[in-house]
């Protein structure tokens, strides 16, 4: 049999640890043979190819992003693009694809199958947002930076009696920020699920003052302030489509200056939280991924993306997959206000 394997999306520490997993165990144990697409769906659109032996995987498992080249191309959006993509498969006689990737990635991969095409998916985004799987490789390791940052920020912020304002990635779900704020004892944590009221942040960075402490305040790059949606989303989109976001740690960080009088800094974390090696977890999460994706295309099962259920790894229906994204619940964010001020 001959597979192929992408990776789409955004990319996201084990991406190369999946690859990998799906490599070693499709040629040792079924005799396959694997080709690499790169740069996501545009590689098959364009017949991309990347040769991806035993050799060419040995040394990836700790290295981040992906040695395939990621895209955020959308097959359905590019004229003729299934039947290129049809096309390419014929051409190097690829018998099914394994896709790893995020909503989108797997959203294609869902309507691939449902046109005859058998794919496998695999889930990955560092924001853990993925409503099949309990988690997601690549979150581990942003929540780890996110939480090594807010240590090494927190102690410059004593020094000069200051409020730092940590900005992490999260445009739909404050999972990182929720994490990374509680594993590094923020004194407040604001996801997009929740509306925040200015006036309350301001309060508890005050309260901490008060305490002679320096307030750390971790904000996900989507939360909002009530009210506050016109202030902060430019509207304007970059020349991928992407919404901009105006960058809610910067305000933030202004309006508590102006409304405390102390000095504020705002540091935004940004793609460091998406580089770098995979922590343990992630490594072993992203490994068992895929070594029960080859499980499923093996079987034949296509149109289903393998993912954690407490321990175990199951495949769901691609459909169920891309369904539901999956938020913090007011009670997840209710655990952490003790800690709050
Ligand atoms: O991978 C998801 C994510 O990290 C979001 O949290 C973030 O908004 C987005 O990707 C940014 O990605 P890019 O800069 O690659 O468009």
């Amino acid at each position: 049999m001959r597979v192929g394997l992408l990776t789409g999306g955004g990319d996201c520490p084990g991406l190369n640890a999946v690859i990998r997993a799906v490599v070693r165990k499709g040629i040792e144990a079924h005799g396959w043979e694997t080709v690499g697409f790169r740069n996501g769906w545009l590689g098959p659109i364009e017949g991309l190819t990347k040769p991806i032996g035993l050799d060419d995987v040995e040394d990836i498992l700790t290295r981040g992003g992906t040695i395939l080249g990621s895209s955020r191309t959308n097959p359905y959006k590019v004229d003729g693009g299934v039947d290129r993509i049809r096309e390419t498969l014929a051409e190097h006689g690829v018998d099914a694809l394994i896709a790893i990737g995020g909503e989108d990635t797997l959203g294609v991969a869902k309507r691939l199958t449902d046109d005859g095409i058998g794919v496998v998916g695999v889930p990955k985004t560092i924001d853990n947002d993925l409503g099949a799987t309990d988690y997601t490789f690549g979150f581990d390791t942003a929540v780890h930076i996110a939480t090594e940052s807010i240590d090494r920020l927190r102690t410059t912020a004593e020094s000069h009696h200051r409020a730092l304002v940590v900005e992490v990635m999260g445009r739909h779900a404050g999972w990182i920020a929720l994490h990374s704020g509680l594993a590094g004892g923020a004194n407040v944590i604001l996801v997009p699920e929740r509306q925040f009221s200015v006036d309350q942040v301001v309060e508890w960075v005050e309260r901490r003052f008060e305490r002679q402490y320096a307030p750390i305040i971790v904000v996900a790059e989507g939360a909002l302030p009530e009210g506050g949606q016109e202030k902060l989303l430019t509207g304007e989109k970059d020349a991928f489509g992407h919404v901009r976001l105006g960058g809610i740690g910067t305000w933030l960080a202004e309006e508590i200056a102006q409304r405390t009088g102390k000095e504020s800094r705002a540091v935004v974390l940004g793609h460091t939280q998406r580089g770098g090696t995979p922590t343990a977890y992630d490594r072993v999460l992203a490994t068992r991924f895929g070594l029960h994706a080859v499980d499923a295309v093996q079987d034949g099962d296509f149109g289903v993306m393998v993912a954690l259920r407490g321990t175990d790894i199951v495949r769901v229906k691609l459909s169920e997959a891309t369904a539901e994204l999956k938020t913090v619940p007011l009670e997840r964010y209710q655990e952490a206000e003790v800690f709050f001020g």
